[in-house]
């Protein structure tokens, strides 16, 4: 495995190989097309007054289009000391009217310790093929026991044994013990179908604020942010 020193140069034997290998790669993407279009348009002046509609709007325009999996957001948290860490994960539900959006996840997981730390986090949507990027960050809760039954047994007959298998981002010993894992959930899912795992979590982040970024094939990019004020909405055009 190639190593780094402190001054970030390679260390290993296969350095100049695999340099060259990191080289062909880049050229590859800088040759790819990026934003190449054709790309939705998107007007800021005639765009809703509140961000939760807007963004029901665009997620509405995406699933009409085929836009290949829009329900998949990065959450971003940060732990107790400020380390930030960032994955993905599905959109759950949504409140328009309110800009919230609720997600699950496993308490014991890195999210889970992170949001117990610090309830706040950023969500981003970033969709390809219409050049959009939603960005939205507020303070995030942890919804009741109602909510938490309704989103584990609204969950695919695989899911809900996945959710009873192991514990989300512990270590794992191998392929064995995963497998004596998933063998133990499948008894109980099936013994004991109505049962929800007491560390499944169903959290809601209330947007405070709100971006939607437009990009454009001529870079004549459109963002438009909301920041909450009150019961209303302020918003503001930003630089690209
Ligand atoms: C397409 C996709 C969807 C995912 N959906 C979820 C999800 O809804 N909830 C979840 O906790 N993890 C989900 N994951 C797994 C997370 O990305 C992550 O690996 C896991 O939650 C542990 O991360 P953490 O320890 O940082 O919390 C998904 C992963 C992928 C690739």
């Amino acid at each position: 495995m190639q190593g780094r020193d402190q001054d970030g140069d390679a260390v290993d034997g296969g350095s100049a190989g695999s340099a060259a290998a990191d080289r062909e790669l880049l050229d590859r993407i800088r040759a790819a097309p990026v934003l190449a279009g054709p790309l939705p348009h998107f007007d800021p002046d005639t765009a809703p007054a509140a961000p939760g509609p807007l963004f029901a709007d665009w997620l509405d325009r995406a699933l009409a289009d085929g836009v290949p999996e829009p329900q998949i957001v990065t959450l971003s948290t940060a732990a107790a000391d400020g380390t930030p860490s960032a994955r993905v994960l599905l959109l759950r539900g949504l409140d328009s009217a309110d800009c919230a959006f609720v997600f699950a996840g496993d308490s014991g997981s890195g999210k889970g310790q992170d949001l117990a730390a610090r309830p706040v986090a950023a969500l981003t949507w970033y969709w390809p093929a219409h050049g959009r990027q939603i960005r939205m960050a507020g303070p995030v809760d942890v919804l009741g026991e109602e909510a938490t039954r309704r989103d584990y047994l609204g969950r695919s007959p695989a899911a809900r044994i996945a959710g009873f298998t192991g514990r989300t981002s512990a270590p794992l010993d191998g392929p064995g013990e995963y497998e004596r894992e998933h063998r133990a959930a499948e008894a109980l899912v099936a013994a004991e179908p109505g049962r929800v795992p007491a560390t499944h979590t169903v959290y809601r982040l209330r947007a405070r604020e709100a971006e939607f970024f437009q990009a454009d094939p001529a870079r004549w990019h459109l963002r438009l942010r909301y920041t909450r004020d009150g019961d209303g909405w302020t918003r503001t055009l930003l630089w690209p």
